[in-house]
């Protein structure tokens, strides 16, 4: 991605009024299931400290927040951030995470790698400022609907690059060791009708075309 490309994309979340709430009913359908059995995987108790990294406007944070787990949120975009309900929130790039080594016990992210640049910078900074695990949750291209809607959408064209084995050299280039790996998940998480959200979010099982990857990796 150019300088100008970067700067378009940081205009882009700047002005994007419609992206719904963490409390959303298509937010929650997205989030808590996969949440429930990345924990439930790798043994987390809700007490852990967890840095969202492009929290937007808190899909991920609200979910981790509900669990108990003490959230710290991080955007490049005022008009997201703003809106995310984690208690510690700030502006900051993706790239430069402004913490120091080790500062949280689980860092993690949700559908920022495929706006990102160097995704592998920014998985080999987000393991930086983890003392455990890197949670990963991106759009899956091998689901229809999500590879139509990401050819639809310029600012989501590098989504179509990713797959769960996308995901897997993501994290091998950026030295990480797998812990698990899946695709869940028929809820979208800003377009889902809140009234089938719930509905649909219970049949967030692991499974080949479904809408997300979900994957958890850790330090080498
Ligand atoms: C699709 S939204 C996802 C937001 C949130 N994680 C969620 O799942 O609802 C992508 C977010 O990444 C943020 N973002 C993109 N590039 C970034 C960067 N380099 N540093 C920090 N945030 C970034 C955008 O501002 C936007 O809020």
């Amino acid at each position: 991605m150019s300088a100008d490309r970067t700067q378009e994309s940081k205009k882009h979340w700047e002005k994007h009024p419609r992206y719904k709430s963490g409390d959303a009913p298509s937010a929650r359908a997205f989030a808590d299931p996969k949440l429930e059995r990345v924990c439930r995987k790798l043994g987390l108790t809700g007490s852990e400290t967890v840095l969202d990294v492009g929290a937007g406007t808190g899909h991920l944070s609200a979910a981790w927040t509900r669990r108990g787990h003490p959230v710290t949120a991080l955007d490049w975009a005022d008009a997201m951030i703003l809106r995310n309900p984690a208690p510690r929130r700030l502006r900051g790039d993706a790239a430069r995470l402004p913490f120091a080594d080790n500062s949280f016990d689980v860092v993690a992210e949700a559908s920022l790698l495929h706006h990102v640049p160097d995704p592998v910078a920014v998985l080999q900074e987000m393991a930086r400022v983890a003392s455990g695990p890197i949670v990963v949750v991106e759009p899956n291209r091998n689901h229809p609907p999500m590879f139509l809607f990401s050819l639809l959408l310029r600012e989501e064209w590098p989504a179509l690059r990713f797959t769960a084995g996308h995901v897997r050299r993501l994290a091998k280039q950026a030295g990480l060791v797998e812990q698990s790996l899946e695709t869940s998940g028929w809820v979208y998480q800003n377009k889902t009708p809140s009234a089938l959200a719930g509905w649909l979010g219970r049949w967030d099982t692991p499974c080949p075309g479904a809408a997300y990857i979900v994957g958890a990796f850790e330090e080498r």
